[in-house]
């Protein structure tokens, strides 16, 4: 009997435990084979080919619920079997929390956190860009496969152009030049949307996850001064469209392969991103062949009414996106004013039918249509994977191999942890886990905070804020001072948080806020030897002030670097990392904010005194240049071989421009193969040695120059970039790597010049290198 009661309580257990997990981890998706109503279903026979599933699903659709799937929030369609969907899911630098299709409140209570993008671009490393976006993709997977998502459309990565320094948003972008920008958003959306990625296509269309690039296009303001991001209208000529805010996104749809693009609030030239047929359309569709979904900013079609006023009624606006090829609205304003436009005959129900054709084609390649998808391909990525701990290392090598070292006076870094018996640490960002994130962010496996983290590296650890927050409007200089002065080293822990620069929130300035200088002068002064400064932000500053004090003797900067970044910035101070990175962005001074900030142009105007924009145009006063980083080694370099030196082409074409426009020549580059033979291919050999006394990661920068540059030619472009990944100094002798550039670049009929190749780095006599190579276009 006791035993009978104990069996009985524990079936009943054993029932309860089963329906909570069966509850829990309730998965929405449609097309059940335990429905019945299935089988006759024809968008549920997983054997016809998407397109015609699709049809099927749209062609059994009333008006009304159609219009009810043209908002992030779809609900479900229950007579059919189809449950609510949220698109709106965030993965800038980790599966994140700002959107509304993942939930952290279940038995998965974080995400593995990788470094704001702006970092992770430092370490110029593509296959580690693949590497995170695989992670956060398996991750999505996983949380999905645990019941936490009813989404997996996430709006990442942000792949705008960081043209100016005072941008909010800088910080989640790969940086300011478009090629890179473009390789970054290639890697990033492959590696989320899944390993069936071969050779350029996806095959079968199948979607581990799926992947946005935004924001279309031509958007790198938030709020400046009295403007926002709402009501500007971005003035771009068409050289700089055609060749600094297009290509990247012409590289994600292209060779990425993205299944979402987003357009933007801002105009472009007087027309709303979400109403130009022109570039939605025009140029997406049809000349880059985007066959993804297209959704709107948060609330960019109310936007596109109530700010730029583009459209006299709501329905007016509404017709105007949908007709542009804009399907589904980040809100509820299509929700509300379809209807009333379809029956003021202001948009027809092609429109809308195209939209959902767009919309749920994703849902299906995402596997969501196909019965239970723990059954499918994916479905057996196990959520045990969220936070799996090779995936929290790739997050610390992330931060690693991105964080850049601007100065280091006498090699004062590294420090010897045997030698040091005292450390001050002081700053307001040193003893905060929460800035490591950036925005964007989402809950991590784990974070320490940088002061946690140098705790063990010294017998004694001493800690003050300094600052009271990172606006520094007042500062307890006096306790600072006490203890760098009797500490054998300093750290201070300065820079910017999201308080400073984020979303809707551009900078005034790039110098330092409120007491900051004055604290880290203070300090340097007092202390017996000269101090290391660490930077946190996502935007340059301007630290010139840093940079010439001689009690200043190291300045690194580490982004927002990530639930590890703590972590690695011990490690690189104690020297048992070299650092690696390099910036992705010019540290401009700070005059260059009497630039208005509205000014798209990149190219300079020197009949005004405007400076341009970027290492690619712009020639005046730098704190720091893009590409720029030290290393705790010596490199040399040399060109080995560089071929071929007379290009001939079969089919000459303009540069890469815009027709009807006053062509500009100026040399253009891109990859071999991305478009067809008119250009000029080229390879370069480089050989690279460590010269040095320590072991390290670096990444080769190739940039090409044209000899007598033309009106409006960049000064520089970079053409290629590799990292090395073993690079030690046991093969000092030999020269290591050889890494081997291709690009092409494109000239007209009897064109002859020189270009210049030249390699960015820390070579041992601390020169450029450069090899000319006479290049000339002739038609054979
Ligand atoms: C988690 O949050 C979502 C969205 O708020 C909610 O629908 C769900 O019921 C929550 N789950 C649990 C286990 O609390
Ligand atoms: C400075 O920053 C703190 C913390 O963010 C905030 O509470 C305070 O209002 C700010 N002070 C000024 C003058 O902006």
């Amino acid at each position: 009997m006791k035993l009978h009661i104990s069996t009985l309580i524990t079936t009943i257990l054993l029932c309860l435990l089963f329906v909570s997990i069966v509850e829990s981890t309730q998965l929405p998706f449609s097309c059940d084979s335990l429905n019945p109503q299935t089988k006759s279903l024809k968008f549920c026979q997983t054997g016809l080919p998407i397109s015609v599933r699709v049809q099927d699903l749209v062609s059994r659709l009333t008006l009304d619920e159609k219009i009810s799937q043209l908002v992030n929030s779809a609900p479900a369609i229950p007579r059919l079997g189809i449950p609510a969907y949220e698109w709106w899911s965030e993965s800038l630098h980790g599966v994140g929390s700002a959107g509304k299709g993942i939930f952290f409140n279940g038995s998965i209570a974080g995400a593995t956190s990788f470094p704001q993008v702006i970092l992770t671009a430092a370490t110029f490393d593509e296959n580690l860009w693949y590497r995170i976006g695989q992670v956060i993709g398996v991750e999505a997977r996983g949380v999905y496969n645990a019941g936490q998502a009813i989404g997996m459309t996430f709006w990442a990565p942000n792949i705008n152009i960081f043209r100016d320094p005072r941008w909010g948003r800088g910080q989640e972008t790969p940086g300011e030049d478009p090629i890179m920008t473009g390789k970054y958003a290639i890697r990033y959306v492959r590696g989320v949307q899944g390993d069936s990625f071969n050779g350029g296509q996806l095959k079968k269309g199948h979607l581990q996850a799926s992947a946005c690039c935004k924001h279309f296009t031509a958007y790198d303001l938030d709020q400046w001064k009295n403007l926002d991001r709402f009501s500007f209208n971005a003035i771009v000529t068409p050289q700089d469209m055609a060749d600094t805010f297009q290509p990247p996104f012409q590289d994600c749809i292209q060779k990425a392969q993205a299944s979402g693009i987003m357009c933007s609030y801002n105009s472009v030239n007087g027309i709303p991103s979400c109403a130009n047929y022109n570039l939605l359309t025009k140029t997406a569709r049809q000349q880059w062949g985007f066959h993804g979904y297209i959704t709107s900013d948060c609330d960019a079609v109310q936007v596109m009414h109530d700010n730029h006023r583009y459209g006299n009624t709501p329905e007016d606006s509404t017709a105007f996106a949908l007709k542009a090829g804009m399907d589904i609205d980040c809100g509820d304003y299509l929700k509300k004013y379809t209807k009333s436009a379809v029956m003021k005959k202001k948009v027809s129900q092609v429109h809308i039918d195209r939209a959902l054709h767009n919309l749920f084609s994703i849902r299906m390649r995402l596997g969501l249509f196909n019965g239970d998808p723990r059954k499918q391909l994916y479905g057996n990525i196990s959520p045990s994977l969220v936070c799996a701990p090779q995936h929290q290392v790739l997050a610390l090598e992330a931060a690693r191999n991105g964080i850049v070292l601007l100065k280091n006076t006498g090699k004062l870094l590294p420090l010897s942890k045997a030698k040091t018996n005292s450390l001050a640490v002081i700053g307001h960002n040193a003893n905060n886990a929460y800035i490591l994130r950036g925005n964007y962010d989402g809950p991590p496996c784990k974070y320490i905070e940088i002061l946690k983290a140098l705790v063990g590296y010294a017998k004694s650890v001493q800690y003050q804020q300094g600052c009271n927050a990172a606006n520094c409007t007042s500062a307890d200089i006096n306790q600072a001072v006490n203890i760098a002065r009797n500490a054998d080293y300093v750290v201070l822990v300065m820079g910017l948080d999201q308080t400073q620069e984020r979303e809707q929130f551009d900078r005034d300035d790039l110098v330092l806020p409120g007491q900051q200088e004055n604290l880290i002068n203070s300090v340097a002064k007092a202390a017996k030897k000269p101090v290391i400064l660490v930077i946190l932000s996502g935007g340059p500053v301007d630290i010139s002030f840093a940079k010439y004090n001689p009690k200043i003797g190291s300045i690194l900067w580490a982004g927002y670097p990530g639930e590890a970044g703590g972590i690695a910035l011990a490690e690189i101070i104690f020297g048992e990392h070299n650092p690696g990175g390099k910036l992705p962005v010019t540290w401009y001074p700070q005059a260059f904010v009497k630039i208005p900030m509205t000014d798209m142009r990149m190219r300079p105007d020197p009949k005004t005194g405007y400076p341009g924009r970027t290492y690619r145009f712009y020639k005046g006063p730098k704190v720091y240049e893009f590409g720029y980083g030290l290393s705790y080694t010596t490199y040399s370099y040399g060109f080995h071989s560089a071929t071929p030196n007379t290009i001939q082409l079969n089919q000459l074409s303009s540069v890469k421009a815009v027709e009807n426009s006053d062509s500009i020549h100026y040399t253009s580059v891109d990859e071999i193969g991305s478009d067809n033979c008119e250009k000029a291919k080229f390879s370069a050999h480089v050989s690279v040695e460590n010269s040095g006394e320590m072991d390290g990661k670096h990444p080769v920068l190739l940039f090409v120059k044209q000899d007598k540059a033309r009106n409006g030619s960049p000064i520089k472009q970079l053409v290629g970039f590799q990292k090395l990944e073993k690079f030690y100094k046991k093969f000092k002798s030999q020269p290591q790597g050889l890494p081997d550039f291709s690009f092409a670049t494109k000239g007209r009929e009897n064109d002859q010049y020189i270009i210049t190749l030249y390699l960015a780095g820390i070579t041992a006599s601390n020169k450029l290198l450069r090899m000319s190579i006479v290049v000339s276009f002739r038609n054979i």
